[in-house]
């Protein structure tokens, strides 16, 4: 056949050249191009067919009559979803194709036919779930990260500018950080070591190299649970500041969070919409964020001192509140060991949660650390923590300890805030839960 025959016989890098991404087409209005994908959609009738491409940078229909050649016609009607065909045709407006473009094609090929393939509409989310190696091609899951790649991008580029540096913790560690009920134990050449669940205690080693750092970076947690908001692989975006104290560390974070809100309002909008949030909903978070103190919480509560602040709490903390709020200084008892206290109230710890509204809950957890050699010793007696484990860390204290405070966000809460999503699984490509290693 013609045109489409000749480019195949290219190599790739030199059809790469020739080919017109789906998101450019507009441009091209009236001229032939080159397009190729997998098929998404397939339709056909006894004159014309459509056959809708998709190639990750958008969708296009693709218009096929039946007096084309005998191999395109071939090519339009006996394609499977998930097919991947090249196309070769003109670019013509049409009000009726989904973008608003569509291909008059004249020539199209199948360079790969393949299975029928196994989702079709309306699967169980479970079934969605054990297909998710097909499924993140769907456009749902394709929007999410490209809308999470940016959120990242953005928080990279806010943290850049003020001057942190980017720095890589280590995934083995030797120590549980963030309590030992949650930490996944492997084999590490006949000694036990843990994942990671926090960049943390590395970074706070860093800072006295380096005052600003932070690490984006995989966290584990063996986490029970089985709730919209829980992994037990997410990401964290952590950083750590020298000489920071825990109000500097609240400035930050409602600095970030609403720098990200009106950030992806405001270049990201056609990805929000199509999750149906509002970009007016992120352009009105604004800063400062109400600081709530856990007595304070306590009351709005009806609850007593002691009493823990989980997500159905946190629900109704937030059920009249439309900006997220920080929740501070709850009882150290229920606290890290690494938390500082109060100096205003011993019992309680300089941290903050911050809490996001519509349900979410806690997207990001921060605290000033213990600066203090005996302060620490002290805080990992009370914790029941052997000494010995975090020898290392307490060194950091022995040498050039400096005020220090930092914080951790989740990626995935926050992604899963700003698009709305029902779980947090699918704010990541692959979720780890209790019941999920597979795929
Ligand atoms: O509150 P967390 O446990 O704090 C820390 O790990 C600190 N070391 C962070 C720091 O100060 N550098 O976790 C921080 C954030 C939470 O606010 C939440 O957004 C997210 O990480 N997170 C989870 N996300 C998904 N699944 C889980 N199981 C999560 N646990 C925490
Ligand atoms: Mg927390």
């Amino acid at each position: 056949m013609g045109k489409l025959d000749d480019l195949l016989k290219e190599d790739l890098a030199a059809v790469a050249k020739r080919i017109t991404n789906i998101s450019e087409l507009k441009k091209h209005e009236g001229r032939d191009v080159f397009v190729r994908g997998w098929v998404y959609r397939q339709r056909s009738s006894t004159n014309l067919a459509f056959v809708i491409i998709r190639d990750g940078t958008g969708i296009v229909q693709c218009a096929v009559k039946s007096d084309a050649p005998k191999e395109t016609w071939k090519a339009a009607t006996d394609v499977f979803i998930e097919s991947v065909v090249y196309a070769y045709g003109m670019v013509a407006k049409d009000e009726r194709a989904p973008d608003g473009y569509e291909l008059r094609v004249k020539e199209m090929v199948v360079t790969f036919k393949g299975e029928a393939f196994p989702i079709g509409k309306d699967q169980s989310t479970e079934f969605l779930l054990d297909v998710r190696h097909l499924w993140v091609r769907s456009q749902t899951i394709v929007n999410v990260l490209k809308f999470k790649a940016y959120l990242m991008k953005a928080a990279r580029e806010f943290l850049d500018e003020r001057g942190f540096l980017e720095v890589q913790p280590p995934m083995f560690t030797s120590s549980a950080a963030e309590g030992g009920s949650t930490v996944f134990e492997v084999k590490y050449f006949g000694r036990k070591a843990y994942l990671s669940q926090t960049a943390q205690l590395y970074s706070e080693a860093m800072i006295s190299g380096y005052p600003l750092v932070y690490a984006f970076a995989p966290s584990f947690r063996a986490e029970p649970s089985r709730t919209p908001r829980h992994l037990t692989e997410f990401w964290q975006l952590e950083p750590e500041m020298a000489f920071y104290d825990q109000k500097m560390n609240m400035q930050l974070q409602g600095e970030l969070v609403e720098h990200l809100s009106h950030e992806m309002a405001r270049k990201h909008a056609d990805l929000l919409e199509k999750f149906k949030r509002d970009p007016k909903d992120l352009l009105a978070i604004k800063g400062p964020f109400e600081k709530m103190s856990y007595v304070k919480a306590l009351k709005e509560l009806n609850l007593k001192w002691g009493d823990g602040i989980g997500l159905d709490e946190e629900k109704v903390l937030m059920k009249e509140r439309a900006q997220p709020i920080f929740l501070c200084g709850q009882p150290k008892e229920m606290r890290a060991f690494y938390m500082k206290l109060d100096p205003e109230d011993p019992r309680v710890v300089l941290d903050a949660d911050l809490l996001a509204p519509e349900g979410i809950g806690e997207i990001v957890g921060g605290s000033e650390r213990v600066s203090d050699y005996k302060e620490l010793v002290q805080r990992l007696k009370e914790q029941k923590l052997k000494e010995s484990d975090y020898k290392w860390y307490l060194d950091l204290r022995k040498y050039g300890s400096v005020p220090h405070s930092g914080f951790g966000m989740g990626s995935e809460r926050l992604c899963r805030w700003m698009l709305k999503l029902e779980t947090i699984r699918d704010a990541i490509p692959f979720p780890r839960t209790m019941n999920r290693l597979e795929p």
